[in-house]
């Protein structure tokens, strides 16, 4: 078989990350975090564009030098259109582009939230999903339910209506007074405390749709009328909050993952996102699997993350269907999954 070289190159958020796949399989997979935003709680787009502008050109360079690639190999270049800040997305679309038209090589628009889904068919010997399954795509800018029928064909069951997964993690974390950002930090907590320490009022949203706003704001009153009785309620207490949170929000994504199994029919469940990290969760899916008889898929940890291997496989597979662009094309900030 003939051997596809894709660069793919993602910068939807605060990570500037280049890849290099031969046909599915990663040669390279090179990701720049962005420090900058840690003392602001949160993403900065301004900052995390001019970060991208910085770190695009190193980036490539190295993912194209560590898969042992020369430029003039390469079959396409893909590249992250959206869904994602502009400022951002900008950077990563005008690389490719000029990349693709300097080479004489086609250039592939990719969907990030495909991505997040398809990062599963990334070749490391591992299972693969099978069609159709459903994925629930959990990160600190996503929190949707999809039905996956093929490569190219998804249909969104539910989505958040306000705040993101991770939000709910990272603004509790910075309630708490823990870094940007905290889900890594309120998974390593929750491991020592006890889930049921505190309960907290979980949303009832209609369907398969998502929402945590108000989680977040009944978490701030909570942590308010405690410390006002004792100042050092966190402090003595941290491990107990945490897990409580945590067991919240795990309750309120498997509650929903469960409805849409049972609609569906579907037994093939997939998660993906940076939240799907989260031990709490893993674990979870994993119970609720061996309950009801799933099959149940999570990506390797640095393909849960935003990563360019994952752009890099559906630009493998667009490349297998000529689905190409042409440089006419801009970036999108709101890009809906789907057809
Ligand atoms: O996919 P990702 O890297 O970027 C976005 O697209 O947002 O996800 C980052 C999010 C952050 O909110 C971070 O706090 C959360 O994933 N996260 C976690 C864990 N690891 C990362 N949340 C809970 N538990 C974890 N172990
Ligand atoms: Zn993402």
């Amino acid at each position: 078989m003939e051997k596809v070289y894709i660069l793919a190159i993602e910068s939807s958020c605060d990570d500037t990350s280049a890849s290099v796949l031969c046909n599915d399989k990663v040669l390279s997979n090179e990701v720049a975090n962005q420090a900058v935003h840690q003392q602001y709680g949160g993403v900065v787009p301004e900052l995390a564009s001019r970060a991208h502008l910085q770190n695009i050109v190193p980036v490539v360079a190295t993912a194209l030098q560590k898969a042992g690639i020369n430029k003039s190999e390469l079959s396409a270049v893909a590249f992250t259109r959206g869904p994602g800040l502009l400022g951002s997305l900008l950077v990563g679309t005008s690389f490719a582009k000029a990349m693709a038209m300097g080479l004489g090589i086609p250039l592939i628009e990719v969907n990030h939230m495909q991505a997040h889904i398809l990062a599963h068919f990334i070749d490391e010997g591992q299972p693969k999903p099978s069609f159709p399954f459903l994925a629930m795509t959990i990160s600190g800018g996503h929190t949707q339910i999809v039905q996956v029928n093929s490569f190219f064909d998804f249909r969104v069951l539910g989505e958040t209506l306000d705040d993101a997964v991770g939000e709910a993690f990272d603004k509790t974390a910075k309630i708490l007074g823990l870094p940007y950002p905290g889900g890594p930090l309120i998974d390593k907590y929750a491991q020592e405390g006890n889930p049921t320490a505190y309960s907290f009022g979980k949303p009832n949203i209609p369907a398969l749709n998502f929402s945590f706003s108000g989680l977040k704001t009944s978490i701030l009153y909570f942590i308010q009328k405690q410390t006002e009785q004792n100042p050092n309620f966190i402090a003595e207490n941290l491990a107990d909050i945490c897990a409580s949170v945590q067991h919240t929000i795990i309750e309120i994504l498997m509650k929903k993952l469960k409805r849409a199994a049972k609609e569906t029919g579907i037994k093939h469940i997939a998660i993906g996102g940076g939240v799907s990290a989260n031990t709490g969760i893993r674990n979870a899916l994993q119970a609720l699997g061996a309950q009801y008889g799933w099959h149940t898929y999570i990506p390797k940890f640095q393909y849960c993350t935003d990563n360019a291997a994952m752009i890099g496989i559906v630009g493998y597979y667009k490349y297998l269907q000529e689905q190409f662009v042409g440089q006419e094309v801009t970036a999108q900030a709101r890009l809906s999954l789907g057809r």
